[in-house]
């Protein structure tokens, strides 16, 4: 997978996705990430991509023109799926990220101030938010989309199985973890744990997952019911 990111400060992305198993998917080369900087495809003598809104009102507006450059240089002959990060999207799922890891190319799209001219929706596929609350600029919610869609690429992650118990797989958040000690300052783990009972073991982990769901995410829980079911 190849992931294009288009941004004002492409310095904020090489912290985060230099480091760990984002780091270590582009070092086997199973995912190549490049980092552009939309400045460089402004046609404006001083390199600015911004402007006052039409019709008054606060803030900027980031201009069409260095996106829609971009994305036509960056796009090249294979068609990458275009999302643009913003408040107004559709909220990020693990679902999403599942879909997206399937893709082969995605080009992402950040943007800033009050928000970017609406023309330049015309060559985005999908708008995409992390949550319901505004941030600065769409970098941290790119990077956010990209950590969550990378370990899905089949290869990033050593154990292809620990997705399939993970939180939200089913819509179940994941059952609690334990490791060594047995007892720890008098806390003791679970003895169903400790009894070599694989089927055991799995039963108490989807009961667990599900009592877990129905306190901390009453909203997922009526699906995760229906999981219930069907094991
Ligand atoms: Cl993608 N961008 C901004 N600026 N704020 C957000 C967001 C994105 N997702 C949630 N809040």
């Amino acid at each position: 997978m190849r992931i294009d990111i288009i941004t004002i400060f492409p310095k904020m992305f090489a912290p985060v996705l230099g480091e760990s198993i984002i780091k270590r998917a582009q070092k086997k080369g199973i995912i190549k990430i490049a980092v552009h900087n939309l400045r460089d495809y402004s046609l404006d003598k001083h390199k600015k991509v911004d402007d006052r809104p039409f019709g008054g009102g606060p803030g900027m507006v980031m201009n069409p023109q260095p996106f829609f450059a971009a994305v036509k240089d960056i796009q090249g002959k294979a068609k990458a799926k275009v999302i643009l990060l913003s408040p107004q999207g559709r909220l990020l799922t693990q679902k999403t990220c599942r879909n997206l890891a399937r893709e082969k190319r995605l080009i992402l799209l950040c943007g800033h101030y009050e928000g970017i001219d609406e023309r330049v929706k015309k060559i985005v596929d999908a708008e995409v938010s992390i949550g319901d609350y505004v941030l600065t600029g769409g970098e941290l919610a790119a990077m956010v989309l990209v950590d969550g869609v990378v370990r899905l690429v089949p290869g990033v992650l050593g154990h292809q199985d620990s997705i399939k118990s993970e939180t939200f797989e089913e819509n179940l958040l994941e059952y609690p973890h334990y490791t060594r000690p047995a007892i720890f300052k008098g806390m003791k783990v679970p003895q169903i744990l400790l009894s070599g009972d694989h089927e055991k073991i799995a039963v108490w982990r989807k009961e667990q997952a599900i009592k877990i769901t129905k306190i901390k995410r009453p909203d997922l829980s009526r699906l995760g019911s229906r999981a219930k079911i069907s094991c």
